[in-house]
C-alpha cells in the first residue's frame, strides 16, 4: 500500500507529517550530478561483472545523463514523497526506461550512496577551496610588492611590540592559509575512498567489482570495512574541521583589518568599491564585508559543533541521523567559499597608508628590544640587559621622547660599553635591519621569503 521504493511490506501510506519532516530532498538535491556519475559507474560495473547486459547498462547510463541535463536545467521535478535525491533519480530512471532501471540499485544501498555521493561532492570542494586559498595567497604575495620597504608596528597583546616589514605580515597569513591548504589535501586523502559496494551495513552477495567503481570515479582507495563505511562520517567532520581553521584565519584577518581602517589606526585604507556607506552618517565608509567575514565565521563554528553533537553517541551502523550532516557541510562551505572569493580583491586592492603609518612609527619603543641585543652581543647577560634597557625606556619616556633622542650619558650611564654606535641601532629601520635569525623580519630574509612563494605559487 505504498508508491515508496521501500513499500512492500507497508500496510499504511506514509503519514504526510513524517514525509514532510524526514524528506532531505529539498537540500540533498545538490548531490544529483555526483548521484548520476556513481550510478552510471555503479551500473558499467554492473554489465562488467554480468549482472547487466551491455544494452541495460546503456539504456541506464543513457537515462541517467538525460536525467541529469535536466535536473542542471532546472527543467526536473523533485517529488518531496521519494525523500531524497536518490530515490527521484532511481525514480525518474525506471519511468523513463522501464523496468531496466529497476535493476540500478543491485548491489548498493542508500546508505552507501549517500556516502560515495557526499565524498565525490565534498572532494569537489576541497579542490574548489584549495584553489581560492591560492588566489588569497596570490594577492597576499602581490601585496609585498605593493608595500615593498614599509614598516609597521608589530603587536602582542595589542600593544606595540617590535617593527616588523609590511611584507613580513602578509607572508604571515600566506604561511596559515598554507597550513590550511596541507590540512585540505590530507583530508582529501581520506575523503577519497570508495564505500559503494558497502550496501546497508554488511556488503552484498551480488559478485561487484568495487575497485573497477573506484578507478572509474577516481578514488584512491577502498573503504575496507561495511559497518565502519556505513556509519563513518570522518570524513564529512574533518572537511568542517579544516573549514572552520580556514574561517578563523579570514576571521582573525578581518578584525585585525577593521582596526586598522579606524581614524585611530589610519594605517589601511579599503577601496570604496568594498565598503558600504551609512543611511543617516553621510561621512562613513564602513569595514561590513570585513565584518562579515568575521560574523560568517560563527556559523562555520557552529556547523562543527552540531556534526560533532549528531555523531557523538551513533551506534553502527547507519542511523538516519546522519541525514543530518549535509546542510552543515553545505553551508560551512558555501560560507567559506564566498569569504574566500571576498578576500582575494579587498587584499589586492586596500591600500596601505604609509605615510602615516611612518609618522606615529616613533611612538611605542620598537626598537628597545634591539637595543637590548645589542647589549647582550656586548656580553651583558640578557636579564641584566633587559632590566637596564627597560630603566632607559623609563627615562625616555619620562623625558617624552625616542630612545635615539636621549643623550650619550643616558646610555653610559645605563652600562660603560655603550659608546655613539648605539644610535646605530635605534630607530625602526636600524631595528629591523639588525634581525638576523631565520624566520625573522630582517629585509633579507624577508626578500627570501617573497621569493619562495612566487616559486611556490607560480
Ligand atoms: N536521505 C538519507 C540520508 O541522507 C538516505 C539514506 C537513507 N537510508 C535509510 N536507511 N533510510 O542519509
Amino acid at each position: 500500500m505504498s508508491d515508496k521504493p521501500w513499500g512492500g511490506a507497508f500496510e499504511q501510506p506514509t503519514d504526510q507529517l513524517l514525509e514532510q519532516f524526514s524528506e532531505s530532498v529539498s537540500f540533498d538535491r545538490r548531490l544529483y550530478a555526483q548521484d548520476v556519475r556513481g550510478s552510471v559507474a555503479h551500473a558499467r560495473m554492473l554489465a562488467a561483472v554480468g549482472v547487466l547486459t551491455d544494452t541495460e547498462r546503456d539504456q541506464i547510463v543513457d537515462g541517467l545523463v538525460k536525467i541529469g541535463e535536466e535536473i542542471a536545467a532546472g527543467t526536473f521535478e523533485f517529488k518531496t514523497s521519494l525523500e531524497d535525491v536518490h530515490m527521484n533519480i532511481e525514480r525518474a530512471l525506471t519511468e523513463r526506461i522501464g523496468d531496466v532501471g529497476r535493476k540500478l540499485h543491485t548491489g548498493r544501498s542508500r546508505n552507501d550512496q549517500v556516502s560515495t555521493d557526499f565524498r565525490l561532492w565534498i572532494r569537489d570542494s576541497i579542490d574548489r577551496v584549495d584553489g581560492l586559498l591560492k588566489n588569497l595567497q596570490r594577492a597576499f604575495v602581490h601585496r609585498t610588492t605593493l608595500d615593498e620597504g614599509a614598516i609597521v608596528p608589530g603587536y602582542t597583546h595589542l600593544q606595540r611590540a617590535q617593527p616588523v616589514l609590511a611584507a613580513h605580515y602578509w607572508l604571515a597569513y600566506c604561511e596559515k592559509l598554507q597550513r590550511d591548504r596541507q590540512r585540505l589535501a590530507d583530508c582529501r586523502g581520506r575523503v577519497n575512498q570508495l564505500p559503494l559496494g558497502t550496501a546497508a551495513l554488511a556488503g552484498t552477495t551480488i559478485p561487484i567489482d568495487r575497485q573497477m567503481v573506484a578507478d572509474e570515479l577516481g578514488f584512491e582507495g577502498i573503504v575496507a570495512n561495511s559497518l565502519d563505511s556505513s556509519s563513518d562520517r570522518d570524513f564529512a567532520l574533518e572537511f568542517a574541521y579544516v573549514l572552520t581553521q580556514i574561517a578563523l584565519h579570514l576571521s582573525s584577518w578581518a578584525e585585525e583589518w577593521i582596526l586598522w581602517c579606524t581614524t585611530e589606526f589610519n594605517f589601511l585604507k579599503l577601496p570604496d568599491a568594498f565598503c558600504t556607506g551609512s543611511s543617516i552618517m553621510p561621512q562613513k565608509k564602513n569595514p561590513d564585508g570585513l565584518e562579515l567575514v568575521r560574523g560568517k565565521s560563527a556559523r562555520v563554528v557552529g556547523n562543527l559543533q552540531s556534526l560533532i553533537t549528531l555523531t557523538k553517541g551513533l551506534p553502527l551502523a547507519y542511523n538516519r541521523d546522519l541525514q543530518e550532516d549535509k546542510e552543515r557541510v553545505f553551508d560551512s562551505a558555501d560560507t567559506v567559499e564566498a569569504c574566500l572569493e571576498l578576500a582575494a580583491p579587498m587584499v589586492a586592492g586596500a591600500q596601505l597608508k604609509r605615510e602615516s603609518i611612518a609618522a606615529g612609527i616613533d611612538r611605542g619603543y620598537l626598537d628597545a628590544t634591539t637595543l637590548m641585543e645589542y647589549l647582550i652581543a656586548a656580553g651583558v647577560p640578557q636579564r641584566t640587559a633587559h632590566e637596564l634597557i627597560g630603566k632607559l625606556v623609563g627615562t625616555a619616556m619620562k623625558a617624552d621622547c625616542r630612545l635615539a633622542d636621549l643623550p650619550l650619558k643616558d646610555f653610559q650611564a645605563a652600562h660603560e660599553s655603550l659608546d655613539e654606535s648605539v644610535y646605530d641601532v635605534l630607530g625602526v629601520e636600524r631595528a629591523v635591519e639588525a634581525f638576523k635569525s631565520f624566520g625573522s623580519t630582517n629585509p633579507d630574509r624577508v626578500a627570501e621569503q617573497v621569493a619562495t612563494w612566487h616559486e611556490k605559487l607560480k
